[in-house]
């Protein structure tokens, strides 16, 4: 059996005591505002009074003579106006602490899942945004699973469009393809340049355009190795990355082609086309501007062309009715979020998903330089993905060299990855996402604060306690028990993580659980202060121990769950 959500199971059964009283009301269940009220506090009772018509603090009263939570609550009492104040008991503290349970509990309703997330366009240099979408859509695809949800990744890869005539018609051009793809900022720059100064490659990359859409051999034999080979070089970001996409999660925008007609065919037979200047377009009364025109979606250009949005409306089909999902996440930037909202109204007004399907935007903000300038580089040009890892590595690497100059060069080179590539991925998921994020070198690699470096060394400072204890931590049976009040506030963070990681399921912001990480390493800090390990004897020894140990497990697994890989030594 896996964790318990402490404060769902707290809800349920106040909850219960509410209906006894004949209110039928949520309960509210929060983390208590101060520590020295008790772990959690419950605010729904004034609420369910007044639906009641009944004095608060006595409605509290009878919920809490009414309250079967004997084993979960130590005290509850009235407060204020009306809240309930709970403290848990020591005994159930300890018993989420039981080292045989896998740590993540799984949901009871599982349920399938598609998330879309990284997407880049491969007619150009994956930028910053993607850098983000991977990184966000990553952790948040990996704690659905974890929670045993049907995840399906969707990388919806911009592969198909006018844009492509051009690069293909440059393609072959050189020797060495798979190389100068590798730099697709300049490889467009020069096929621009070609584009620009040679009517004669303006008119092959029209022509090729042309080709490519009626689906002619040749054009279709070389835009097929074009995207073959940037795929390639996405796959070797996102493996360098520790991102959980492969190959088998690519589903580009072309292969919703074929449907597209059809998608326009049932869009007219639900009578939502409209002509407007050669286009067909759809007009929903809820896309009103201000001036009173309504801002359509506009599903087929004058000129037959598709658009960005109908291959979404296919999309959408698709997820609804092939793969049967109960929710649908996108994470893309904000600019998107009108695109989004548009699309999800005509897909519902269509028919596409039906109730079944919750269609969610998980839109965050940009990723700013420290200056709060667009991030680009002192050129003013895109900054490259590899080259931004690389640098993450270099000065990782100086920070292990400074603070263990005696790990072997294998294993410098080892923790340097996973602080380097950590930090990165840390400092973006540790921020809520819909702000806009600032690019700081120095603060990602502090090793104080809520950074990856700071995570990474308390779990590794563990591993050599326990290295020096001579201690065997997997070997350590029983379970930890707490009496102190360093062990008590330890253990109640302890038993938090299920709840941290439903709420991250739900509402896609990985920043809490990121919070939560740096609440268990600085509360395991003070417990370790308090409560000297090594130095204490029998049964007290191994009871901390036990609290090391639950404590290393909870922020290897939350890490994992964010996407990044721990090290034994730092
Ligand atoms: N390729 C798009 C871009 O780079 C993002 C696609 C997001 N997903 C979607 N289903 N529209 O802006």
């Amino acid at each position: 059996m896996g964790s318990l959500n402490v404060k769902r199971l707290l809800s349920a059964r106040i909850e219960a005591a509410l209906k006894d009283c004949g209110v039928e009301a949520p309960a509210l269940v929060r983390i208590a505002s101060r520590p020295e009220y008790g772990h959690y506090q419950a605010n729904g009772v004034m609420a369910a009074a007044k639906s009641a018509q009944a004095k608060p603090r006595q409605l509290a009263g009878q919920v809490i003579d009414r309250l079967d939570a004997d084993d979960l609550i130590d005290a509850v009492e009235v407060a204020g106006p009306g809240f309930l104040n709970i403290r848990l008991r020591d005994q159930f503290l300890g018993d989420r602490l039981n080292l045989e349970s896998p740590v993540i509990g799984k949901a009871d309703r599982p349920q399938t899942v598609v998330v879309d997330y990284s997407c880049p366009n491969l007619a150009k240099e994956m930028h910053v945004g993607h850098l983000r979408s991977t990184i966000i859509g990553d952790a948040v695809a990996r704690i659905l699973e974890a929670l045993g949800h049907q995840v399906i990744r969707q990388n919806h890869v911009g592969d198909w469009g006018t844009q492509f005539g051009m690069l293909l018609a440059h393609f072959g051009h050189s020797d060495a393809d798979s190389e100068t793809l590798s730099d697709l900022e300049a490889y467009y720059r020069t096929a621009k340049a070609r584009f620009d100064a040679q009517p004669d490659f303006q008119a092959a990359s029209r022509a090729m355009v042309v080709a490519l859409q009626a689906g002619e051999a040749g054009a279709r034999a070389r835009w097929q190795r074009f995207i073959k080979i940037s795929l390639d070089h996405c796959q070797t970001l996102y493996d360098r990355l520790g991102a959980s996409l492969g190959p088998e999660d690519v589903m580009a925008e072309s292969a919703y082609n074929d449907a597209l007609p059809d998608v326009l065919k049932a869009l007219g037979q639900q009578g939502l086309l409209t002509e407007s200047d050669g286009a067909r377009c759809v007009f929903l009364p809820e896309f009103r501007r201000k001036d009173g025109g309504i801002t359509p979606l506009i599903a087929q250009k004058s000129d037959g062309a598709y658009l960005y949005a109908t291959t979404d409306l296919a999309a959408i089909r698709h997820r609804a009715q092939a793969l049967g999902a109960d929710r649908a996440l996108y994470f893309t930037d904000s600019r998107q979020a009108f695109h989004f909202k548009q699309v999800f109204a005509v897909a519902r007004q269509a028919g596409f998903a039906g109730a079944a399907l919750s269609l969610e935007h998980m839109p965050f903000g940009a990723m700013l330089g420290k200056d709060g300038k667009p991030f680009k580089t002192r050129e003013g040009g895109v900054i490259k993905l590899t080259a931004l890892l690389d640098e993450a590595e270099a000065r990782a690497m100086r920070l292990v060299r400074e603070k263990n100059p005696q790990l072997g060069a294998e294993e410098q080179a080892e923790v340097a990855r996973a602080v380097g590539i950590g930090a990165v991925k840390y400092a973006d998921l540790s921020k809520n996402r819909t702000s806009d994020y600032l690019f700081d070198w120095e603060q990602m690699l502090a090793f104080e604060g809520n950074t990856a470096p700071y995570l990474l060394y308390a779990y590794a400072r563990i591993q050599s306690l326990f290295r020096r204890g001579d201690v065997d931590p997997e070997s350590l049976g029983g379970k930890a028990q707490p009496s102190a009040a360093a062990e008590r506030d330890l253990a109640f963070v302890l038993a938090r993580l299920q709840e941290v990681v439903e709420q991250v399921a739900e509402d896609g912001y990985p920043h809490a659980l990121c919070a939560y990480l740096h609440d268990l390493a600085t509360t395991f800090t003070r417990f370790y202060e308090q409560c000297p390990i090594l130095a204490a004897e029998g049964g007290e020894r191994s009871n901390r121990l036990r609290f090391a140990q639950q404590t290393a497990r909870t922020l290897r697994t939350g890490l994992g769950l964010l996407g990044i890989a721990t090290v034994v030594r730092m």
